[in-house]
């Protein structure tokens, strides 16, 4: 696959650190080989996450000289609410720190103890917020998005059969929350069809839930179902953005991702009359939780580049070379049979740890295993999405089994070139050669009871 050039040219660079190897073996043990440990100054490629490490415009910096600062009512927060308003065809904006900030406010008003929150697939954080509101998250993602070798499109889906037998034993009436994540995180940035989301919302009229979009990465998402829903390929991005928003009741969005900022998140309310009552406790939350309703946590600066990113993150040039940079690296790992979750999806690459050390069992976390190789290996910083993030269960406090032990390379926008994404297929490959003498995982020597990942300590086994 060609690399899709850049659709920019650079004109403010940083400088990265190169590091030895023996400085980086110092460095990981001293994080307790938790890469979330690291100082950045540490890493010479950062794939930790895509969420708030992207590259502003030009543009957007202007906006921030711009940025309305006032308390009450500040243009940028205006700005802001029209610009998503118009995007997604919405009556009620909340801006809000980032996309857990959302979930915050909007979740304790829809579960409760004994209460179920359905989704394709929960990502960390949101999975957190359902039980914090102290109800039980439940996945239903389509079966072929847990074998990494199966190229089927949209492997983001919500198994529908399953979501209604889940309603269906559960009970309608203890279903608070129906979550449809585009992309899907968990299962590799995987695209959701309008098609998936046009049936679940069927669903959910039928049993009278509420269904909630978790949007952070809304345009990538559009991208994927222009490019492979036959029925959307002659629509706009823009128009297809509206489409899956339709779809939702309500939808929170962390716009680190897709809104190309550092920080920023919003909650949306489809229809200002039927939800009245919701958009009023909303309001009271966001002024708890958050701050004033007109800047919700964030500067008015903030809002400003927000409002100026979401638009930019629509440009199908963007898009294209976005998707293109994921395609290009994944194109490298599949000319020397490195497995990663296929077709690869709008956000990084997800390499499929369990098949590169099958001899590692889960609760040895090969996904945390090939993390702590890659920055051994390179300096590159990236993250387990497997048993190790999963964490333990709620009730029983067990180790769970993640479907899959992945090792994700999430690409931050417009930050790293094609030699970079070269270096990273380099180091994979080193690292495939001497996967057999990798003999053991990790064991955890310390974790708190939540997001455990983030904090926890191990140690080799
Ligand atoms: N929903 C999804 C699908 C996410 O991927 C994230 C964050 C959130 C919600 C929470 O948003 O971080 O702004 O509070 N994902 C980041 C990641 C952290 O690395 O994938 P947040």
């Amino acid at each position: 696959k060609k690399y899709v050039p850049e659709p920019f040219r650079i004109k403010m660079v940083e400088t990265i650190k190169m590091t030895t190897s023996e400085e980086r073996d110092v460095a990981i043990k001293k994080a307790h080989y938790n890469l979330f440990n690291l100082a950045s100054e540490d890493c010479y490629i950062d794939l930790l996450t895509d969420s708030g490490t992207n590259a502003m415009s030009h543009n957007q910096w202007a906006g921030i000289m711009r940025g309305d600062e006032a308390y009450g009512g500040s243009s940028s927060f205006y700005k802001l609410v029209n610009t998503a308003k118009n995007m997604f065809n919405y009556d009620y904006i909340q801006p809000v720190h980032q996309g857990r900030a959302a979930e915050k406010v909007l979740f304790p008003l829809l579960l409760e103890k004994g209460k179920v929150a359905i989704s394709n697939m929960f990502f960390d954080t949101t999975r957190a917020h359902v039980e914090l509101a102290g109800a039980r998250a439940i996945d239903c993602v389509v079966e072929e998005a847990k074998d990494p070798s199966d190229r089927k499109k949209f492997k983001g889906n919500m198994d529908v059969k399953k979501l209604e037998e889940a309603i269906l034993e559960h009970g309608p009436e203890k279903v608070g929350l129906v979550v449809m994540t585009v992309t899907n995180n968990s299962a590799g940035g995987q695209p959701v069809s309008i098609e998936n989301m046009q049936a679940v919302a069927a669903i959910c009229r039928k049993y009278h839930i509420h269904l909630n979009i978790d949007a952070a990465r809304q345009a990538e998402n559009a991208y994927f179902i222009k490019r492979d829903e036959e029925a959307y390929k002659d629509h706009s991005i823009k128009e297809i953005v509206r489409l899956m928003f339709e779809t939702g009741d309500t939808f929170t969005m962390s716009a680190k991702k897709d809104g190309i900022v550092n920080m920023g998140g919003l909650l949306g309310v489809k229809d200002e009359e039927k939800f009245s009552e919701l958009i009023f406790k909303i309001k009271a939350n966001t002024i708890s939780f958050e701050g004033f309703i007109s800047y919700g946590g964030l500067s008015g600066r903030d809002m400003e580049s927000l409002a100026i990113g979401l638009e930019e993150a629509l440009e199908e040039d963007y898009l294209d070379y976005r998707v293109g940079q994921m395609e290009y690296l994944a194109s490298l790992l599949d000319d020397v049979g490195i497995k990663y979750q296929s077709p690869v999806g709008g956000h990084g690459v997800f390499i499929d740890a369990k098949a590169m050390f099958p001899h590692i069992p889960y609760n040895e976390f090969p996904g945390q295993v090939l993390a702590i190789e890659l920055y051994k290996e390179a300096g590159i910083r990236t993250c387990d999405i497997g048993s190790y993030m999963l964490g333990n269960d709620p009730d029983t406090k067990e180790q769970l089994e993640a479907d899959f032990e992945f090792t994700r390379l999430a690409i931050p926008r417009r930050v790293y070139t094609q030699a970079h994404l070269d270096i990273m297929a380099e180091a994979l490959i080193a690292i495939q050669k001497r996967a057999a003498t990798i003999k053991q995982g990790y064991k955890i020597t310390w974790e708190p009871p939540i997001l455990r990942h983030f904090q926890a300590h191990l140690e080799p086994l």
